[in-house]
């Protein structure tokens, strides 16, 4: 059986990844700090797979408690998703950002190293494509300086894991994740507020609970069908499946460092995500269309001819179902 570390497996994307990990036979073991996660997520992960779950509450940045670790497991493989992932949060605390998501990332880069571990599926994001102009957008389009820190991060990771690899002998995949929502059909885990959200799905949602007065659309002047804003939004389960064919591949590919952008290939716009996710849930949402946010970008969606060819992988879930489990997640939430 294969033993694979998932750091920030209690989080979103982590603890959606961990079941499917343990759904096809591998033996996990999780590293989190808890920085944006509850413990008992350990807890609501076995209640879905049936399997109990390692966990280490420590954090990445902590080499001791990282060696600690690595000297106890021998370890096939790492999933890393520990990092801070609010955009506006890392403008107002840059540091912070390069100390968890870049420091962060050497520290366990270096333990890797240290005990001969190779095979690491890293997070990037569609954000290092910026504002592309040829659509979709290909894992060729050319990267673009970051509109924000938490963006700069991720092109530093992808950079830094690019060097390392090439010099050690090391494999690594880069995902290259698009908008990821929804929860688990189970409604056992999803996304776990966090203040007043930013992001689409959480703010509509909280808005259909209750806990929102009302949406704001940010812009409806954009070039675009119904002029919102179009994202390729991905089920968060969809993409947990992507990190389990990707370990898989970085197991048999011949160069040290690949990258796959996970998305459906099809962009939907603001107002086709609130249509059908009052159709789906029969629920009426409170909206307005208000002015553009700054920093948004008009419209992106992935090319998935590569993921689709080499991992294997599509996504099998559409806009309906990442509205209805959004929104039964949400309900458990309210409850
Ligand atoms: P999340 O905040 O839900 O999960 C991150 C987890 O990592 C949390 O459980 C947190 O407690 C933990 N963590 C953070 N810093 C840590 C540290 N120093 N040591 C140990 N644990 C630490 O975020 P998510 O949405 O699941 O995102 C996972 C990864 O995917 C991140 O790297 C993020 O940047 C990337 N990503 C997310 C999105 C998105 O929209 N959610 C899009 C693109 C990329
Ligand atoms: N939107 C609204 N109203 C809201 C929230 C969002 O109209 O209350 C719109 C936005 O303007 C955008 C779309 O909904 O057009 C999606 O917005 P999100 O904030 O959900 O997602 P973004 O595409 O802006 O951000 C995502 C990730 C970031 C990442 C960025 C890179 O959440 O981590 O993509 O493009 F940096």
């Amino acid at each position: 059986m294969k033993k694979i570390l998932v750091t920030g497996g209690l989080g979103y994307i982590g603890s959606h990844t961990v079941v499917e990990l343990q759904a096809e036979g591998y033996d996990v073991l999780v590293v989190d700090n808890l920085s944006n996660s509850k413990e008992e997520v350990k807890a609501r992960i076995e209640d879905i797979s049936g399997q109990s779950l390692e966990l280490q509450i420590a954090d990445i940045n902590d080499t001791n408690a990282l060696e600690s670790l690595f000297s106890k497991h021998q370890f096939d493989g790492v999933i890393h998703f520990a990092a801070h992932k609010a955009v506006g949060e890392s403008v107002e605390h840059p540091v912070m950002y390069y100390q968890n998501n870049v420091s962060g990332l050497i520290s366990l880069l270096g333990t890797m190293e240290k005990y001969g571990v190779s095979n690491l599926i890293f997070s990037s994001s569609c954000t290092v494509y910026g504002a592309a102009t040829d659509l979709p957008v290909t894992e060729s389009t050319q990267i673009q300086k970051a509109e924000s820190p938490y963006g700069t991060t991720k092109i530093l990771g992808e950079e830094i894991i690019n060097d390392f690899a090439k010099h050690k002998g090391f494999k690594s995949i880069l995902l290259r994740y698009f908008n990821p929502v929804g929860a688990h059909p189970s409604a056992k885990i999803g996304e776990l507020p966090l203040g007043v959200p930013n992001n689409l799905i959480p703010y509509i949602t909280q808005t259909a609970a209750g806990i929102r007065e009302k949406l704001t659309v940010f812009g409806d002047d954009y070039n675009t069908e119904d002029g919102t804003c179009v994202r390729d939004y991905i089920h968060v389960v969809d993409l947990a499946k992507a990190h389990v064919k990707a370990l898989s591949y970085c197991d048999k590919m011949s160069q040290n460092v690949d990258v796959f952008n996970v998305g459906t290939g099809k962009g939907n716009t603001v107002l086709e995500v609130i249509n059908t996710f009052e159709k789906v849930n029969g629920v009426k949402l409170n909206y307005t269309i208000g002015s553009r946010r700054g920093g948004d970008i008009e419209q992106i969606y992935a090319d998935t001819t590569k993921v689709n060819n080499l991992l294997g992988w599509s996504a099998k879930y559409g806009i309906a179902d990442m509205m209805k489990h959004a929104w039964a997640w949400q309900q458990g939430l309210s409850d």
